[in-house]
């Protein structure tokens, strides 16, 4: 399974901070956020990657983590996004790496306390199709700020509302996505949203319509810094305390 990883955007949400650099470089804790990223796919046993990223600091990335094997990484490539067109738009940069194989696909402003190994595997498991990642948030004005979804009777996903006024449940769409090689025959027909993106909600939810999604829910933290600064800060505290408690 390849690894990809979208380090790109404006980071509008976090201006004027991303004026200046990438928000993927920012700071999480004692290390750049976009470490925990590469961390994350190389503990869970997915060692070939490609980056994806953009803007005035795209070199920058390079100059941190080189070839990527100081961090467990066998091959690290990287993909240039001209304009931020989207997580989707994003991904497509990545069909020739991919090809002939499955990903995983993460956003690199998610941080997890807990390894995502489990879901690697189940999805190493299943048989086609593509996988989400939930997490349970109970608070609504958070859940508004993301791909919320919304589940049938028999507790299978019927749908993903992206930034819903009215969250249709607790559990939260996390920024790690599984997709078989369907998904590059899905990207070429999306349509922007009303923020003018090709979003990932409208990948997920076109596999729902072909009963071809599977999740699982990840227990323990999950942040996705680049939401706000209140957000930001709340990861940074996370990953703070935990390095305290690790040290005593
Ligand atoms: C994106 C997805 C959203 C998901 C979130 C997780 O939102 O569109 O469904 O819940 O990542 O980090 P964005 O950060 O682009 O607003």
């Amino acid at each position: 399974m390849k690894g990809v990883i979208l380090a790109g955007g404006t980071g509008s949400r976090l201006h004027p901070l991303t004026r200046i650099t990438n928000k993927h470089l920012l700071p999480i804790y004692d290390r750049p956020m976009i470490n925990y990223a590469i961390e994350s796919l190389v503990g869970a046993g997915v060692d070939e990657i490609m980056l994806v990223t953009g803007g005035t600091h795209a070199g920058e990335f390079l100059r941190l983590l080189g070839n990527g094997n100081e961090f467990g990484v066998e091959r690290l490539l990287y993909a240039y996004q001209d304009k931020a067109g989207g997580i989707a738009e994003a991904l497509g940069l990545a069909e020739k790496f991919v090809a002939g194989d499955r990903c995983v696909v993460l956003l690199a402003d998610n941080i997890f306390e807990r390894s995502i190994r489990p879901c690697v595997e189940a999805f190493r498991r299943q048989r086609h199709g593509a996988r989400v990642v939930l997490s349970k948030e109970s608070d609504p004005s958070h859940l508004r700020h993301l791909g919320v979804v919304q589940f049938d009777g028999d507790r299978r996903i019927k749908h993903i509302v992206e930034k819903p006024a009215d969250p249709p449940s607790e559990f939260a769409v996390t920024g790690v996505y599984f997709y078989d090689e369907t998904v590059w025959r899905v990207l070429p027909e999306l349509k922007p949203s009303g923020r003018g993106e090709l979003e990932i909600t409208d990948v997920n939810n076109w596999y729902l319509g072909q009963g071809l999604m599977e999740y699982d829910v990840l227990e323990g933290f999950w942040g996705d810094a680049g939401e706000s600064i209140q957000a930001y800060y709340s990861v940074n505290d996370f990953v703070r305390s935990r390095a305290a408690s690790q040290e005593q």
